[in-house]
């Protein structure tokens, strides 16, 4: 299919390449002319495995082309709107000027019967309002929320758990087997649907040959999917993190408590781990522009317990910041710190709200000397906060006072503790994602300090 994908960050990038792997004809849009020029060339403007091989291949079979001009979709049946909803400056709510700026450059373009597919996380409503503008054009709204994590982002593309299809449903309790046929009767918004949902299945042939579970349903239902999904998550992580929290006070050990309460397949092991807390450019935006919307729904008491999920998530920095300072004695002030980790999490150079940034910029705010390190994130970091010292794994660990880990890269997994004992100056460890093999740690000599554990 002739596929154009409108905005080229995170999602878009991934998704035009994995559309591109999928057989399909795609065409990536961005404002941003150095990240086209950058894509245009195969280079992946972010850290994501196996992206910059899609971007190769697609490039090089002439299937996947990038360009800063809409008027480049001309041809495209279906158009993806893979933009950011950061959120916004002043407030809680999720920023949707780049939803409405992309729909806005898409309109002109629009033929009868294309199709645009919302595939940004927005809040419930805006679909039902985004539709309305396309529709005079002929073309057609669906919602089509992704829920790929950095890091996976192919594979979740290409192999997703499930796909969800929001589309203009006269009567939404109607199931998908009893939408007419594209020439059948039942209103023209039913046929339009059945359309859509054909088109969708064509776009995503291999996923749906594999049995991919699929959801259709209405538009609003599509949009809180995702949110509700991701309000899950954060929810599950900040749990286990005021679990931990008892743990401290408690005496008891958070990661056995963990793997006990997991082993019942209802609660599952999966998003339990107790550590700096989450991240990242979703978990933490979406859970708050959900609790706006539902707010201006005049529902805010329904979610007011994911202001409760944030602020424990929050405590968690503070808490590791704490231990640190606790260790060293009551001050951090002029002690070396060996911060390992800057990306919100592993395989990612992603640091969008991340913990073990936050971490080393409040340590450094102490008076400690800091030094930072991140197999991909340095750059990024780098960027946002030139103040902080930055180094190779070595370099942050020679002659540190203590050693603290905030993001489960497998190379800091994997550190050997013997060696290390010989390299720093203090042999204290603050394990801030509970991923080191305690055992070994402290069987080397060094003062280990996990969150919630024993
Ligand atoms: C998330 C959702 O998982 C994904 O479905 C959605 O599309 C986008 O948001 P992502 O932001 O890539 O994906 O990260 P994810 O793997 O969910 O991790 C989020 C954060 O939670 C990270 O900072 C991670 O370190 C933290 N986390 C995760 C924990 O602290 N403990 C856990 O047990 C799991």
């Amino acid at each position: 299919m002739k596929i154009s994908v409108i905005g080229c960050g995170y999602l878009g990038a991934v998704h035009a390449a994995s559309m591109a792997q999928l057989g399909h004809d795609v065409i990536g849009i961005d404002v941003d002319r150095a990240k086209i020029d950058s894509l245009s060339q195969g280079k992946a403007p972010f850290f994501e495995p196996d992206l910059p091989e899609l971007l190769i291949a697609g490039i090089e079979a002439g299937s996947l082309r990038f360009s800063s001009d809409m008027a480049d979709v001309a041809g495209s049946v279906v158009h993806f709107v893979a933009v950011g909803t950061p959120q916004q400056k002043s407030g809680t709510g999720a920023d949707l000027s780049y939803v409405d700026a992309a729909i806005e450059g898409l309109l002109p373009h629009l033929a009868p019967g294309d199709l645009v597919v919302g595939k940004s996380t927005v809040p419930v409503g805006t679909a039902e309002r985004l539709a309305a503008i396309i529709e005079p054009t002929g073309a057609q709204l669906a919602w089509n929320p992704e829920f790929l994590r950095e890091g996976y982002a192919v594979k979740d593309t290409i192999s997703p758990d499930r796909l969800v299809y929001g589309v203009r449903r006269e009567d939404p309790s109607a199931s998908v087997a009893s939408l007419p046929p594209a020439s059948g009767g039942g209103g023209a918004s039913r046929q339009e649907a059945r359309r859509a949902v054909a088109i969708l299945n064509e776009v995503y042939a291999q996923a749906i040959a594999a049995d991919t579970p699929l959801v259709v349903t209405d538009y609003a239902t599509s949009e809180l999917v995702k949110v509700a999904a991701n309000a899950f998550l954060a929810t599950k992580i900040s749990f286990i993190n005021a679990m931990a929290e008892i743990a401290e006070v408690a005496g008891a050990d958070v990661t056995e408590l963990a793997d006990a309460i997991g082993y019942d397949a209802r609660i599952g092991r999966k998003f339990l781990n107790a550590g700096v807390g989450f991240g990242g450019g979703c978990l933490p935006k979406d859970i708050r522009a959900f609790t706006a919307r539902a707010e201006e729904l005049g529902r805010g008491e329904s979610v007011a317990f994911l202001k409760e999920v944030d602020a424990i998530n929050l405590r968690r920095r503070d808490r590791v910041v704490e231990l640190v300072v606790d260790a060293l004695g009551g001050s951090a002030f002029q002690k070396k710190v060996a911060v390992l980790g800057l990306a919100f999490k592993p395989n990612s150079d992603d640091i969008r709200d991340s913990p073990a940034l936050d971490v080393a910029v409040r340590l450094h705010g102490l008076g400690a000397h800091v030094v930072a390190t991140d197999p991909e994130a340095i750059a990024n970091s780098k960027l946002k906060h030139p103040q902080l010292a930055f180094g190779s794994t070595a370099e942050a660990l020679k002659g540190a006072d203590i050693v603290v880990v905030v993001t489960e890269w497998n190379e800091y997994r994997s550190l050997d503790p013997v060696e290390l004992a010989s390299v720093v100056d203090g042999t204290i460890v603050v394990d801030g994602r509970n991923c080191l093999d305690v055992a070994a740690w402290r069987g080397a000599g060094w003062r280990y300090i996990g969150l919630g554990r024993r």
